[in-house]
């Protein structure tokens, strides 16, 4: 090891602690490594500051010796965003000793908390005040608010509640020289110049590390109903949500889209659990609505909505979740898709979104052309339908090796549905980030004035490309990421 990673490693010790700062590869394979194994890398060292100051402090540090840093919440990136590469020379900054919420107030509707509190502990604590946080995704327990932030997370309630950016009222950032930027101060109104904090937010930790934030809170609903219908096709399932929306207003909370395959794929993995439905169908949805109202009436306008929806020939069957342990059992059905296809392996994830108008044409022409370039590929196809966003994603057939099928599909797949994605004014990441896994589509699908203006914001706040080198950005041609 240089005189200088000693030196570094030895600096980061006085600030962090001994037992905060790891440096044998055996006990940093846990933070070098993504959670669905695809991304290795290696790290000179793995730190967890317990404080802002120390986070500045590390980061003052790393600069003065050019050592990259690689923030890391939860570690449940799917896009490799948020471990390190294979040079070894980056210190990965952990941030879950940072996990307080620091204050709840239910009158100004706000809760303020540093970056490592889970996504779980957050709603829960938004909860024990009578509060609602309305994030909701499939790893709440593991993911974290910084990584939240830092990827605009979305997930299966941004149809009634937005995603991050909408969520945030202020948060407080660490620049890669120490300087802390902070706006916590809880205002829904703030017309002071620019809007900084939406720089950081998305920026999946390549212009400043989030430390803090204060989130909105809403009502808990005191009223939910969900049903599990199977739905003649997606062109169905779109007009199926236009009158839910007509009928339902703004307590259409959830409006959740799932091929056969990706229904198949979970209850294969899960024997215990049956299906809502007698048999597996091409395409469902799971609806769920919730308001502030009573149950009884908001039983009735589902069942209005089923009504009208058998009436009109869109909907093929349907259940109603007839408790709450129903409910979660239709949820867990669709959270699951996620770690199943992990656990399964050979996926191509794709995640689109698509203005809704589009949104069945497109799947009908992008399963279209998948399928002739990979003709046996389960079409696990699922997603967040209610606010354009599709999770399109192609897996291996039973069978074949997963890395004989991505070998032979990978590319051509994710640029087939991305580029048909593009070409009709989507997006080839809906929610999900860019990190590694799309950095070099992006200039496909930015304008040369787009990517010239990411360039010039990170090199004004990063001017050494230290933060999460060689992530979300791709490299101007002939230039290495630390140019
Ligand atoms: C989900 O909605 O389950 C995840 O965002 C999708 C995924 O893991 O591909
Ligand atoms: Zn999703």
């Amino acid at each position: 090891m240089a005189d200088t990673d000693t030196n570094v490693i030895d600096g980061l010790r006085a600030i962090v602690g001994d037992k905060a700062c790891l440096d044998t590869a055996a006990d940093m394979q846990p933070f070098t490594t993504d959670y669905r194994r695809l991304y290795h890398g290696k790290a000179l060292a793995v730190v967890a500051p317990a404080s802002t100051q120390q986070v500045s402090e590390v980061l003052a540090l790393c600069t003065k010796h050019g050592v990259p840093v690689v923030p890391q919440g939860g570690n449940t990136s799917l896009m490799g965003g948020a471990v390190p590469d294979a040079s070894g020379n980056a210190v990965v900054l952990n941030l879950r000793r940072m996990n307080q919420v620091l204050e709840i107030d239910a009158v100004n509707d706000t809760m303020t908390l540093q970056a490592g509190v889970t996504l779980q502990a957050a709603r829960a604590a938004a909860e024990t005040a009578g509060r609602l946080f309305p994030l909701r995704i499939g790893s709440e327990g593991s993911c974290q608010i910084g990584g939240n932030l830092s990827t605009n997370a979305g997930g299966t309630a941004v149809l009634r509640y937005g995603n991050m950016r909408d969520l945030t009222l202020g948060i407080e950032a660490v620049l890669p020289d120490g300087r802390v930027y902070s706006s916590l101060r809880g205002l829904r109104k703030d017309n002071t110049g620019y809007d900084l904090k939406q720089l950081f937010i998305g920026s999946e930790g390549t212009l400043g590390i989030i430390t803090a934030a204060v989130l909105k809170l809403m009502p808990l609903p005191s009223a939910t109903a969900v049903a599990w219908v199977a739905v003649k096709d997606p062109h169905a399932a779109v007009q199926l949500l236009t009158q839910a929306k007509r009928t339902a207003g703004q307590a259409v909370t959830a409006f959740e889209l799932i091929s056969g395959p990706a229904l198949s794929l979970v209850l294969a993995s899960m024997p215990q659990q049956s299906a809502p439905l007698p048999g597996v169908h091409d395409w469902m949805v799971l609806i769920e609505l919730s308001s502030g109202g009573d149950a009884e009436g908001l039983d009735a306008t589902l069942m209005a909505i089923l009504e009208q929806g058998m009436e009109s020939g869109l909907i093929v069957d349907a259940a109603v979740a007839a408790s709450m342990a129903d409910a979660r059992a239709f949820w867990l059905l669709r959270e699951e898709i996620s770690d199943a296809q992990t656990r399964e392996g050979g996926s191509i994830k794709c995640d689109i979104s698509i203005p809704l108008s589009k949104i069945a044409g497109f799947i009908a022409e992008a399963s279209a052309q998948v399928l002739a370039l990979a003709p046996d590929a389960r079409m696990v196809i699922y997603g967040h339908m209610g606010d354009g966003n599709v999770h399109f994603n192609p897996l291996r057939p039973k069978g074949t090796p997963a890395a004989e099928f991505l070998a032979a599909h990978y590319t051509q797949v994710s640029q087939a549905v991305d580029g048909l994605a593009h070409r009709q004014n989507g997006s080839i990441s809906a929610e999900h980030g860019i990190g590694v896994a799309k950095r070099d589509d992006l200039v496909h699908c930015k304008t040369p004035v787009e990517l010239a203006l990411m360039w010039q914001i990170k090199r004004t706040l990063d001017p050494g490309n230290l933060l999460n080198p060689s992530k979300v950005l791709p490299l101007p041609a002939g230039t290495d990421h630390r140019a």
